[in-house]
């Protein structure tokens, strides 16, 4: 047996095995993946592009140096020495025992092992385990590095000490485990969309309404909400004033007319799914898979970072995860003789404007996360900021000098001109690796303020100490040629 490295194994790079190959990669933890099909190394590939494409519109916080992505020819080399085996192999309960008895042979006897199964009861899949303690499933949801759920269920043998690590575990990928405290088939979130889906199907299969009608009927309205409510928050506000007792005493009798089908299922005649399978052709209009998940990827995004404005809900999960990865980033050393190199990062594509440029907007941006690098290689941490210091930028003057493209790998250096107890004097040049010739530069002045009041204060010692050092160090190297120009006018 190989030496433990921290990684993950994962049995099955289909739509969730390559989902679950994502989230781990970008998080900087290894993954060794095994999958029979010949296509999955593609499969996975892409999929783990379209999410690194997600990640940099999702978030600003420092992510660690991706880890390595390999993929094997057994389950015994994906088991081998790794902390987590996760199995998502297809929906078949004598297959999945199987692969998870080989995985239990293999692997380490510290190493999780958990399932993704949508539905089979873990006490059935570790039925073949030597040691079952440390099974459990986990169930995400597509697509699994940005959707941050995953439901947690023991079996009857499973060990509680093994869901806690699991939990933290899944927590410090950014995900909500959601531990279901008792075995059920299909646990929380597929008994509630399964009730969902049969309704649809009866209202598709008796031609009361289209796929597409079906889907306006959830998106435009009740969609909206569940996304930060879910279903009983929402019925509490429903019920206005007087709350969910009021809606219980109005809505409470209707649950007994016939509405709704219940448990009854349509029969899936060739009939039906061929009319299904027409609808929702007519309603993708064109669109390829990977076209229709980077759409949805798209959206996606926005709506976890407007939860993450309000910090509920999915949001305060991407913030948690935000705050972990700010403070387990390696704090910048302002050491060696030049400029700092504090930022660095790729284009993304979805920079580009209507005119195929890069909007002018990212290159302050590109500038205003070098000045939070700088700020952070200064000691300014949450518990500065929550103790009520910052600073503020209160005037830049940028100079475009040459064009950025998209996929361009980027880095921003940093020269202090001058430092005070209130004022820090910045100059940043932006390059693209491996070029000499700026990209842009941008000179600020950013100022020390007392966030309660609101007014400049000084920065606090060891802030104020660490930015004069380096203004001082800083003093002997050549002032920038731009440095203290005003709007040029020939
Ligand atoms: N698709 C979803 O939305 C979803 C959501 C949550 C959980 N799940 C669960 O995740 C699991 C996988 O579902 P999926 O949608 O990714 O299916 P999928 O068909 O896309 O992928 C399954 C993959 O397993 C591979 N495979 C087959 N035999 C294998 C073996 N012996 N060893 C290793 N890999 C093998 C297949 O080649 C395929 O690439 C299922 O248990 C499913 O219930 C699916």
């Amino acid at each position: 047996m190989a030496e433990r490295t921290l990684g993950v194994g994962l049995l099955g790079g289909g739509v969730i095995g390559a989902g679950w190959a994502a989230r781990f990669v970008l998080n900087g933890i290894n993954v060794r993946v095994h999958d029979p099909d010949a296509e999955a190394e593609r499969i996975v590939r892409e999929v783990v592009e379209n999410a690194r494409s997600a990640y940099d519109r999702l978030t600003l916080a420092p992510l660690p140096p991706e880890g390595e992505l390999a993929f094997v020819d057994s389950v015994e080399e994906a088991a081998d020495g790794v902390d987590l085996i996760q199995e998502s192999a297809p929906e078949r309960l004598d297959l999945k025992r199987e692969l998870l008895a080989a995985a239990d042979r293999a692997a380490h006897p510290d190493a999780l092992i958990c399932s993704s199964t949508s539905g089979l009861r873990p006490s059935e899949l570790q039925a073949q385990m030597a040691r079952p303690g440390r099974f459990l499933v986990a169930h995400p949801f597509n697509p699994v590095y940005l959707l941050p759920l995953v439901e947690l269920c023991g079996g009857a043998r499973t060990a509680p000490e093994s869901l806690e690590r699991a939990h933290a575990l899944y927590a410090s990928v950014g995900m909500h485990p959601l531990v279901v405290r008792t075995e059920i088939d299909g646990f929380l979130a597929d008994r509630l969309l399964e009730a969902l889906w049969r309704e649809a199907l009866w209202l598709v299969r008796d031609e009361v309404a289209t796929a597409a009608e079906v889907d306006d009927a959830i998106r435009y309205g009740a969609g909206l909400r569940w996304a930060f409510m879910g279903t009983f928050l929402t019925y509490r506000i429903a019920g206005g004033e007087a709350g969910m007792r009021h809606f219980l005493d109005q809505f409470g009798p209707a649950l007994a007319w016939p509405w709704t089908k219940l448990t009854d299922v349509p029969e899936l005649t060739d009939e039906l799914v061929d009319a299904i399978a027409a609808q929702s052709d007519e309603q993708a209009g064109g669109w390829s898979v990977r076209e229709l998940e980077r759409l949805r990827d798209r959206v996606l995004v926005r709506l976890l970072q407007a939860l993450r404005s309000e910090e509920t809900g999915a949001g305060a999960t991407l913030a948690a995860w935000e705050r972990g990865l700010l403070a387990t980033a390696p704090r910048p050393e302002p050491s060696g003789d030049g400029p700092l190199r504090l930022h660095a990062r790729r284009v993304p594509a979805d920079w580009i404007d209507y005119n195929g440029h890069v909007h002018e907007s990212r290159y302050l941006q590109l500038f205003a996360d070098a000045n939070d690098a700088l700020l952070g290689a200064l000691g300014i941490d949450a518990a500065y900021l929550g103790a009520g210091g910052s600073y503020f930028t209160v005037e830049t003057h940028l100079s475009h000098l040459r064009q950025l493209e998209a996929g361009d790998r980027v880095h921003v250096t940093t020269q202090v001109l001058g430092a005070d107890a209130k004022r820090l004097h910045v100059f940043h040049v932006l390059l693209r690796d491996g070029e000499p010739e700026p990209l842009a530069t941008a000179e600020q002045m950013l100022l020390h303020v007392d966030t309660a009041s609101g007014r400049a204060a000084p920065a606090r010692d060891a802030v104020r100490e660490r930015a004069a050092a380096l203004a001082c160090r800083h003093a002997s190297l050549p002032r920038p040629e731009r440095a203290g120009r005003s709007i040029g006018s020939r």
